[in-house]
């Protein structure tokens, strides 16, 4: 091969491989992708524990997802409220990636080590199919962002500044 033919070869290497590239990050937000997360999002119920209001009957939809109002007591671990999940840079997930979004669900793990509460039902969401979870996290970045930052999590013994559920010994 002449070395004009080998340039010419690697440049279509190199154009293939863009090629494959785009096809995989467009992939990752496709229509259907989207409405797959969405349909899980919904029927799992993360916005039962993510979205303010809906521990007081209440739900307010125009904050779906944007964090809760209320914090779990879990004893000797703290009080925690289900964060917003939407892509607000500050005080959602908008600097998550999909990966970093999708590993707390499987492993309950949060980008920074920290193991989630059990309350934050991981350890089902760890049967989720590795695509369903991809799922989720294409459509949760696909949400309207939410600025809103949930206090917490208050450690065991701390005073909480929310409501809490707690479980009461009769
Ligand atoms: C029973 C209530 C509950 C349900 C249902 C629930 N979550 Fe959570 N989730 C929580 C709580 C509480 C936390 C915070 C736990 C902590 O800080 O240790 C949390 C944390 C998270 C986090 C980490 C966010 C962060 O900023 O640390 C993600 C991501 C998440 N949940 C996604 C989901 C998704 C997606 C679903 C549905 C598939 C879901 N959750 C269902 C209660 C819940």
């Amino acid at each position: 091969m002449s070395l004009k033919a080998v340039k010419l070869w690697l440049g279509a290497c190199g154009l293939l491989a863009l090629g494959t590239l785009t096809s995989v990050e467009a992939q990752d937000f496709n229509e259907q992708q989207v409405a797959r997360g969405k349909y899980l999002v919904a029927v799992i119920g993360c916005g039962d524990c993510h979205t303010s209001g809906y521990f007081f009957g209440k739900p307010d939809m125009a904050h779906a997802l944007g964090g809760s109002d209320v914090g779990f007591e879990i004893p000797q671990l703290g009080v925690f409220v289900a964060p917003n999940l939407t892509p607000d840079a500050q005080t959602g997930l908008g600097d998550w990636t999909k990966e970093e979004i999708v590993a707390p669900l499987q492993t309950g793990k949060r980008p920074d080590g920290r193991e989630l509460a059990p309350i934050m039902p991981w350890q089902d969401l760890a049967n989720l199919t590795r695509e369903d979870a991809m799922a989720i996290a294409a459509y949760l970045k696909t949400l309207p962002p939410i600025k809103n930052k949930v206090p917490g999590p208050f450690a065991a013994g701390t005073r909480p500044t929310v409501p809490v559920m707690k479980i009461v010994a009769p």
